[in-house]
Order: C-alpha cells, then structure tokens, then sequence
C-alpha cells in the first residue's frame, strides 16, 4: 500500500509560520511523523509540498498512477481552487483532507471548502496529529 501526503501553499513555512495558530513543528518534522506511522501500520508513505496549484492537480493526477490514497492539506486553495475539487473528483482513489487548525474557529472565508464534498472526508483542527489521523482514517477505508 502507497500513500500520498500532500501539502499545499505555505506550508513549507510550517514552524516558523504563525505558531500560535500552526504549533512549532516543521514540515520535515510532520513529514517524520506520518512517514514513522506509515512504517508501523505497514505502507509506504510519499510526501510532497507545493505553493503552486497547478503542481498540486499534477500531484494528484500523478497519484492515481502510483498511490492507494491521498492525505491532502491544500492550505488556503481549500477555500479557493475548483480545479483542485476537479482534480480529486478526476482520480480514482480516495482523498482525505486535512487542516492543522480548526477553520471553523476562524474567518468565515475558511469555512468554506471546494474540496470537501468530493473527499471521503476532513480531520480538522489537530494541530500537526491532523495528518497522523487522517492517514489512520484513509487506511481504514481502504
Ligand atoms: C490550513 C487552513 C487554511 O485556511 C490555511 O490557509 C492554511 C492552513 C490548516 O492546515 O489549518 O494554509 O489548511
């Protein structure tokens, strides 16, 4: 079993960015943390982080070629990029969103999301555990 954890705009900052809201870890460090998960539940995870939206639609696309799932974090293209939600409607395989904060706490512009109704389903608001349950959630379903 291959996984795909993919993160969107902003955050490679993870860390550094707002850490009142995002918590202290880094991406590579969240990138271990799903990676180690991975290894015990016995599949191999992949992580990639883009700020560009066209390169996460390739991610995506690329995916179905290779990966059983998608743990996806689009950052602020959540509340933006219909071409994202076409993305994940095009891909066969299921995808699950994550958010590190809880967005519905927050501006109401980030209650909204393109993705949501064509995702298996959301973990929100865990802080970095977000991807860890979101990993164990999509091997459920699978
Ligand atoms: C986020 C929430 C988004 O609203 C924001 O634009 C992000 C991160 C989260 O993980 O909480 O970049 O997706």
């Amino acid at each position: 079993m291959k996984i795909l954890v993919l993160h969107g705009p902003n955050l490679n900052l993870l860390g550094t960015r707002e850490p009142e809201v995002y918590g202290s870890m880094s991406l590579d460090d969240i990138n271990n943390k799903v990676t180690e998960l991975g290894k015990e539940l016995g599949v191999e995870v992949k992580c990639l982080q883009s700020n560009h939206e066209g390169a996460l639609i390739d991610a995506l696309h690329d995916a179905r070629t290779w990966a059983n799932g998608v743990v996806f974090n689009p950052g602020a293209y959540t509340h933006t990029s219909i071409a994202l939600r076409d993305a994940i409607s095009a891909i066969q395989i299921p995808v699950v969103e994550v958010h590190m904060s809880n967005v519905y706490a927050r501006e109401e512009f980030r209650h909204v999301s393109m993705i949501s109704a064509v995702c298996k389903g959301k973990v929100v608001g865990f802080g970095w555990r977000s991807y860890t349950l979101g990993l164990r959630a999509l091997l459920e379903i699978l």
